[in-house]
This record gives structure tokens, C-alpha cells and sequence, in this order.
């Protein structure tokens, strides 16, 4: 979304009583983003601590002297004075200043900056008071296990890609047993990627034709029974919308109630099929490759 967008679908979203908003660095709007949390803050829609905020670090500020300065600057943005969340966005390091890097030679390997040491720099900003709480987000059950041998604040959250065709289950376990919540991005498929960042003839989520047989029963959309789906079984997810009416139909999922054998023959949709799958950072001279990014 732009600025101007994001600031109308923010307002918008807590009007309708959206509270959870998720946000990004590299997702260029987050001026707008504020824009809108203030104005909706202003004309008493909503209080600050009634919002959940969260926003991530960008792959060129993992080095620990450029994170804080980081957080500030989408604080800065955003006008506020704290995050409720920060996340790691990405175990991807790329050269500081190079948001967008054209060559591999920008990207560099987790072993030159680790994680542990991006990890540090996040416990300080929390220890600053200038995020409550931090998280990651794009982890594999490993690389959440090497953060847990250093980590002397766990993180809440893992943000990946979840959904009926990727439930990411033995990830939602590995956080289930160390209380670290699942939010789920492309909840609904993601269908509005830019056309470069898709493949060939994917797979529609929100055309799936079980998918919109339970939604029939229901007289609900395939969105609201995914969203259902996904908040039934502990995951958090963050379905994007500019729409207003789309915006108050995914909310209202939370008044959906699906059957457990609802739940169970969407369960069995697992085709593994990831949207984000990671191959845009396979670039010739980087050393990330989609195998060593997800483990898999
Ligand atoms: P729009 O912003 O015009 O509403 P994801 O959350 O998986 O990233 O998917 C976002 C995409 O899904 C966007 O294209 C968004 O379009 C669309 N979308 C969001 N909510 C709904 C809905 N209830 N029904 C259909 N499409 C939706």
C-alpha cells in the first residue's frame, strides 16, 4: 500500500476494531501507517495502549551498532514512542544502505553477522523501553532453536507464511513448546504480490473448491472460514485488506465457529505450497539459497 492507502485501510481497520497492526520497514509506508494510528488516536477511535504495533528490522541493519537507530527510524515514522513488537524480518543480512541490493555480492552470510548478535541489539531496545517486546519472523525450527541457545529474552512470535496449504505444523509445535506464538502472514494466499514474485500457475487459496463448500455452509466467505481455521487452531493471522468491507468480513470471522470435522478436512489440504517461497534471494554470488533459508 502507499502512504495515502495505508493510512485510510489503517483508520478504516480500527474503526472497525482492528487493534493488531502489522507493519514494516521495507514495506515503504509507514509515515502512512502513522499517519492513521495518529488520527485515529486523536479523534478518540482508539487509545495508544489498546494498539498492538509491531514492525521489523530490515536485512540491512542486522549488525548490532545499526539496530536501534533502525527501530527509532520506523518508531520516528510510525509517531510513537514505542513498539509492542519488533521483529527480525528476515535471516537474510545484505550490505547496510543496500535496502534492495541488485547484486549477490550485497548479501552476507549469518556466520559474518549472526543472529545471536542482531539478537543482543534487540534485547537492548527492549531493555531501552523502545520496543516491549521482540520476536523473528521467516524462522525455521532450527534457526529458532540457535536463537534459544543464546537468548536471554525469548521470542514471542515467529511470523512465517501459514495457511491452509502450509499449516507449517512441526514449526507450530517447535513454538507451541516454547511459547512462542505463530502469526500467520498471506493468511489468505497473498493474492496482490507484485506479478514478478509469483510462480506459474499457483494454486488458489481463496478459490479452493472445499474451501468454499464449508464456506457455503456457513453462509460465510472462504476468507472467514480461513481466518476460522487458522485462529482455531492458535495461530495469528494478519489477513491484509485496503477494503473497508473486506477489512470488517475478515474480522468477523471471529464470530465463525467452525465444526471439528471442518477443521479437520481443512487440515488435510497441507500441500506444502509456499506464495513466499524465498527464491527471490536466490541470487548468483549470494550465499542464501531457498534450501539453507528454510531448512528444508
Ligand atoms: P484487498 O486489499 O483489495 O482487500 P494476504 O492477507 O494473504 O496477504 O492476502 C491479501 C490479498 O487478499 C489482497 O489482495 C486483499 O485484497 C485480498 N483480500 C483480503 N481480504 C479478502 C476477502 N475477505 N475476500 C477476498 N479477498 C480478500
Amino acid at each position: 500500500m502507499t502512504d495515502e492507502e495505508a493510512t485510510v485501510a489503517v483508520q478504516t481497520a480500527i474503526e472497525s476494531g482492528y487493534r493488531h497492526i502489522d507493519c514494516a520497514w521495507i514495506y515503504q509506508n509507514e509515515n502512512g501507517v502513522g499517519q492513521g494510528i495518529t488520527n485515529s488516536i486523536k479523534n478518540k477511535t482508539v487509545k495508544r495502549d489498546d494498539l498492538w504495533i509491531t514492525s521489523k528490522l530490515w536485512n540491512d541493519r542486522h549488525r548490532g551498532e545499526h539496530v536501534e537507530d533502525a527501530l527509532k527510524e520506523s518508531l520516528k515514522s510510525l509517531n510513537l514512542s514505542h513498539l509492542d513488537l519488533f521483529l527480525i524480518h528476515w535471516p537474510i543480512v545484505q550490505t547496510f544502505g543496500v535496502a534492495r541490493p541488485d547484486s549477490g555480492t550485497d548479501y552476507i552470510a549469518l556466520d559474518q553477522v549472526p543472529i545471536s548478535e542482531t539478537w543482543q541489539a534487540m534485547e537492548d531496545c527492549v531493555a531501552k523501553g523502545l520496543c516491549k517486546n521482540i520476536g523473528v519472523s521467516n524462522f525455521s525450527v532450527k534457526k529458532i532453536d540457535n536463537l534459544l541457545t543464546t537468548a536471554k529474552i525469548k521470542p514471542i512470535v515467529n511470523q512465517v507464511e501459514s495457511h491452509p496449504f502450509l499449516p507449517q505444523a512441526a514449526l507450530k509445535t517447535k513454538c507451541d513448546a516454547n511459547e512462542i506464538l505463530l502469526t500467520a502472514y498471506s493468511p489468505l494466499g497473498s493474492g496482490d504480490r507484485p506479478e514478478h514474485l509469483k510462480q506459474t500457475a499457483e494454486p488458489s487459496l481463496l478459490q479452493n473448491e472445499t474451501i468454499q463448500s464449508i464456506a457455503m455452509s456457513h453462509e460465510s466467505s472462504t476468507a472467514q472460514v480461513i481466518l476460522a481455521w487458522a485462529m482455531e487452531r492458535g495461530t495469528i493471522p494478519i489477513p491484509k485488506s485496503a477494503n473497508a468491507e473486506r477489512q470488517k468480513q475478515n474480522l468477523n470471522s471471529m464470530n465463525l465457529q467452525l465444526t471439528a470435522d471442518q477443521v479437520q478436512t481443512i487440515n488435510e489440504l497441507d500441500t506444502q505450497h509456499r506464495y513466499v517461497d524465498g527464491k527471490f534471494w536466490e541470487v548468483e554470488k549470494s550465499p542464501y539459497t531457498v534450501a539453507n533459508i528454510w531448512d528444508e
